[in-house]
C-alpha cells in the first residue's frame, strides 16, 4: 500500500501540550512573558551565550541583528550562494548589498577561501550558515573576518544542536540567529531566537525588535524600529522543545543513519558528512546525485511524489533567483541541480525509511 512520507515536522509530547495549555490558561496579565523570561534564558543556556531574544521568526532575527550593527546603503554583507533566500533579504531590507560566495562540496557551507577573496572595503558582515546542520567553517570565517574587520553573525536557522569542536552552533560568530519555524527540529510554529554574548548589541537589537521604544517610559518610541516580538503561548511551545533538546536531536540523528545506512552504498551518490571535530544535527538529510543515473534531479523527486515521498530539491542557487546578479559558484550550481532533501519529520520510524530507501534505489535503478 502507498504511503505518506512528510517532507517535514515536529515531534510533540504531552510536555508541549501542557505547556501550551498553562500560557493559554494563565500566561496572561502580570504573567504574560513568564514563557518567554524562560524560553529565552533556556535557549541561552543551551548554546551557552548570554543573551537571547525571542522572535516571530528567524529572518526577523536576522534583521534586526542587520539593523543593531548598522548595516546601511553602500555596504556589503557576504553571504553563501547556497541558503534560503532570508539570508540575503535581511541585508536587502536595510538597503545594503548581499555578495554570494561559493560553497564546500562536502558541507555545502561557506568556503572561506570564497568569503576572503569577495571582501571589499565596504564589507561589514559576513552570514555563515549551518547548512542541513553542519557548521560552517567557523575558524577560518572567524580568523579571516578579525583581519579585515567584518563581524560574524550565525545564520544558525539549520544549526540548533550541533557542535563545532564541542561548542554550540550559536556560540561560534558575535551573534546567531535560529528559526523555530515548523519544519525545524525545534518549533514554535513559526518563530525564532537572536543569541549573543555582547551586552551592547543586545541592547541594540533588543531596542529594534520592539518599534525602537527606549527604557524612559512605556510608550517612549525614539526612531523607526522593527516588530518582530514572539508571543508567550509559542514560547512555552519553545521551552518544552529545548527542554527535549537531546532527545529530539538524538532522534534526528537517527533519521540520517537509517538513511545512510541503506542509500551510503550507491556509487556516484554523496550525502550529508561530519567533518572531525562537528556534531552534526542532520537536520535534513539530503543525496547528491554526483553522477547522471539516466533520469534527471527532478523527475527522481517526481516519481518519489507518485510514492508518497515527500522531498524537496536542494536550495536554488541565491544570485541566480531575479532580483540578483548571477555569480559563478560551480559547488552551488552542482548542489543546486543535483540534490534532493529527503522527508526528514521528526515522526518517522525506521520503517518509513526503509520503505523510502528502497523506493529511491528502485528508482535510480540500483540493487
Ligand atoms: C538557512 C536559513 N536561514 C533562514 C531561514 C529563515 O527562517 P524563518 O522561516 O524562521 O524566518 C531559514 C528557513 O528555512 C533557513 O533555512
Amino acid at each position: 500500500m502507498k504511503r505518506e512520507i512528510p517532507s517535514g515536522g515536529p515531534w510533540i509530547t504531552e510536555k508541549e501540550v501542557a505547556y501550551v495549555t498553562d500560557a493559554c490558561r494563565n500566561g496572561w496579565y502580570q504573567n504574560w512573558h513568564n514563557y518567554l523570561d524562560r524560553f529565552e534564558a533556556a535557549m541561552a543556556s543551551f548554546t551557552n551565550t548570554k543573551y537571547a531574544i525571542a522572535t516571530s521568526s528567524c529572518t526577523g532575527a536576522l534583521h534586526i541583528a542587520m539593523a543593531a550593527l548598522g548595516i546601511k546603503p553602500g555596504d556589503e554583507v557576504i553571504i553563501p550562494e547556497t541558503t534560503w533566500i532570508a539570508t540575503a533579504s535581511c541585508v536587502c531590507y536595510l538597503g545594503a548589498t548581499p555578495v554570494f560566495v561559493d560553497v564546500h562540496r562536502d558541507t555545502w557551507c561557506m568556503d572561506p577561501q570564497c568569503f576572503q577573496a569577495a571582501i571589499t572595503s565596504k564589507t561589514k558582515a559576513v552570514i555563515p550558515v549551518h547548512m542541513f546542520g553542519h557548521p560552517a567553517d567557523m575558524d577560518e570565517i572567524n580568523a579571516i573576518a578579525e583581519k579585515h574587520g567584518v563581524t560574524v553573525i550565525e545564520d544558525a536557522a539549520p544549526g540548533i544542536g550541533s557542535l563545532y569542536h564541542e561548542k554550540p552552533a550559536g556560540s561560534l560568530g558575535f551573534a546567531a540567529a535560529f528559526s523555530f519555524q515548523g519544519a525545524k527540529p525545534f518549533t514554535t510554529g513559526e518563530g525564532g531566537v537572536l543569541v549573543t554574548n555582547d551586552k551592547k548589541f543586545y541592547e541594540r537589537a533588543y531596542y529594534y525588535w520592539d518599534h525602537c521604544r527606549d527604557n524612559s517610559g512605556m510608550l517612549n518610541v525614539t526612531g523607526i524600529g522593527l516588530k518582530y516580538k514572539m508571543s508567550n503561548i509559542q514560547a512555552a511551545l519553545g521551552l518544552a522543545q529545548v527542554e527535549r533538546a537531546q532527545e529530539i536531536i538524538n532522534h534526528r540523528r537517527q533519521i540520517f543513519f537509517w538513511y545512510k545506512d541503506r542509500l551510503g552504498d550507491v556509487v556516484g551518490m554523496s550525502m550529508n558528512v561530519e567533518k572531525p571535530g562537528i556534531y552534526n544535527n542532520y537536520y535534513v538529510p539530503t543525496i547528491i546525485l554526483d553522477k547522471d543515473f539516466g533520469i534527471t534531479r527532478d523527475e527522481v523527486i517526481k516519481r518519489m511524489d507518485d510514492e508518497g515521498i515527500r522531498s524537496r530539491p536542494f536550495f536554488r542557487c541565491i544570485s541566480k533567483l531575479p532580483m540578483f546578479k548571477p555569480v559563478k559558484t560551480p559547488v552551488a550550481d552542482h548542489l543546486a541541480a543535483c540534490g534532493i532533501n529527503l522527508p526528514c519529520a521528526s515522526k518517522l520510524s525506521e520503517d518509513d525509511i526503509s520503505y523510502a530507501a528502497g523506493i529511491i534505489r528502485k528508482i535510480l535503478g540500483v540493487s
